[in-house]
C-alpha cells in the first residue's frame, strides 16, 4: 500500500494512501495533521517529516521496536546509530545522562539548528538507537513542522535521513517517496528543505570537540564558540559515524570529481567523444561561460549550493546519464560539507 502523504504548508492539504479524506486546509487542519502524525509516532509507527536540513524518518526514540522499523525501512546496518531529535534544549535530560558545558554552549548558540551533539546517553534510550554505544547524538531541528511534531508526540524522535541506506538524502517529499513509498506509515510534505545537507555532527564527550560530519555549521563557526575544534573520530569504534562511511549519499549514476572547471570540461569532452551521455554539475564560475548547455550551474554561495545540491543530483540521477562530471568547489572551510558529500557520493 502507498504511504499516506499529508501536506503541511498550511494551504494545500492533500491525502492519498490509506488515510480517510479530510477537508481543505485551514490553520486548524495544520494542527490536526500534526496531531495525527504525532499519534502515528506514539503508536510505534514511522513518519517522514521535513527539517531545515533534509527530510527525517521519525519514530519514538524510546521505543526499541519502533526504531527497529526505521532500520528495516531504510535497509540500514544495525551498526549505524541514529540521531535523536528534541523540540527544545530543555528536553535533553530525557536522552543524555550528562550535558557537558561545551554542549550547552554550542546548543545555546546554534539550537534550534543544523547541529547534532554527541553526548553520553541516558538509560531510557534503547541501545538500538545508539548501535550499542554509550553515546547518543541529539539535535533540535529549526523547522516548525519538525518541532511541532516532536512536541505533540511528547517523546524524543529518532530520525535518520528519510532515504534508503547509502542513497541520496531527500530534500523534497517526492525524494522520500522515491525510496520509501509503501515502507513507512506517513509522510508530512512541508515543501523543500531550506538547508539541503545533513547537520554538522560534533562529539563533545572528550576534552576538545570533534567534528564527525561537516555541515552547515562550519569549523570557523564552531571555533568561535569553543576555541579549539578537531576533525574526525578519535580512534576506531569510539565514535561510530555512518556518515563517515566512504560510500554514502550516492546517486546510481557515477560521479567524476574534477578540481577545476577546465578539467571538468576536458572530462566532459572525453566522455562525449567516447559516446557517453555526460553532464556537468558546477558552481557558477566564469570559466564555465559558454558551456552552460552542457551542465547545471549551482550557486557560488556554499549555503545556496547546499540547498540545491541533492535536488539536482536526484534529478540528474533520473536523467539516463552515463556520468555526471562535477566541478568541485574550492577547498575552504565554507565548502567543507559540500565537498564531503560530493566525495562520498562519488565513492564506489
Ligand atoms: O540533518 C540531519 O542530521 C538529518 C535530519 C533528519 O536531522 N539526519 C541525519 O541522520 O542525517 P543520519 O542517520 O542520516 O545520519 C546520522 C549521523 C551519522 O552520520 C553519525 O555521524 C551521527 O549521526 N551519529 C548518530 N549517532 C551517533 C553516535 N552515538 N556517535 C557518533 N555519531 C553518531
Ligand atoms: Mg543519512
Amino acid at each position: 500500500m502507498d504511504t499516506a502523504v499529508l501536506k503541511v504548508d498550511g494551504t494545500n492539504l492533500v491525502e492519498r494512501g490509506n488515510l480517510p479524506q479530510v477537508p481543505p486546509a485551514t490553520p486548524s487542519r495544520h494542527a490536526e495533521v500534526i496531531r495525527r502524525a504525532a499519534g502515528v509516532i506514539r503508536a510505534g509507527g514511522l513518519v517522514a517529516f521535513p527539517t531545515e536540513t533534509v527530510y527525517g524518518l521519525g519514530a519514538n526514540a524510546l521505543d526499541a521496536a519502533a526504531v527497529a522499523r526505521i532500520f528495516e525501512a531504510k535497509g540500514r546496518p544495525a551498526t549505524n546509530p541514529v540521531i535523536v531529535h528534541v523540540s527544545d534544549a530543555s528536553e535533553v535530560g530525557n536522552v543524555a545522562s550528562n550535558w557537558p558545558e561545551t554542549a550547552s554552549n554550542l546548543a545555546g548558540r546554534f539550537w534550534p539548528g543544523p547541529l547534532t551533539l554527541v553526548v553520553p546517553k541516558a538509560g531510557a534510550v534503547p541501545s538500538i538507537v545508539t548501535a550499542g554505544g554509550a553515546t547518543v547524538a541529539v539535535r533540535c531541528p529549526d523547522h516548525p513542522v519538525a518541532r511541532a511534531l516532536i512536541r505533540e508526540a511528547g517523546v524524543p524522535v529518532a530520525a535518520p535521513s528519510a532515504n534508503r541506506s547509502t542513497e541520496l538524502s531527500p530534500t523534497k517529499a517526492e525524494h522520500v517517496l522515491k525510496g520509501l513509498n509503501g515502507r513507512i506509515d506517513l509522510l508530512l510534505d512541508g515543501g523543500p528543505c531550506s538547508g539541503g545537507i545533513e547537520s554538522t555532527v560534533v562529539d563533545v564527550t572528550g576534552g576538545v570537540p570533534r567534528v564527525l560530519r561537516p555541515g552547515l555549521i562550519t569549523m570557523p563557526m564552531l571555533e568561535e564558540v569553543c576555541g579549539r575544534v578537531e576533525v574526525g573520530a578519535k580512534g576506531e569504534g569510539v565514535s561510530r559515524s555512518p556518515g563517515q562511511m566512504a560510500k554514502h549519499y550516492s546517486p546510481r549514476t557515477p560521479l567524476v570529481l574534477c578540481e577545476s572547471p577546465i578539467e571538468a570540461i576536458r572530462a566532459f569532452e572525453r566522455f562525449t567523444a567516447g559516446g557517453k551521455a555526460a553532464w556537468v554539475m558546477t558552481y557558477e564560475t566564469p570559466e564555465f561561460a559558454g558551456w552552460e548547455e552542457n551542465g547545471d550551474e549551482l550557486s557560488a554561495s556554499p549555503d545556496r549550493y547546499a540547498a540545491e545540491m541533492y535536488d539536482v543530483l536526484h534529478m540528474l540521477d533520473g536523467s539516463d546519464l552515463d556520468v555526471i562530471v562535477v566541478v568541485m568547489p574550492p577547498d575552504t572551510p565554507e565548502w567543507a560539507a559540500v565537498r564531503d558529500r560530493l566525495t562520498r557520493a562519488a565513492a564506489k
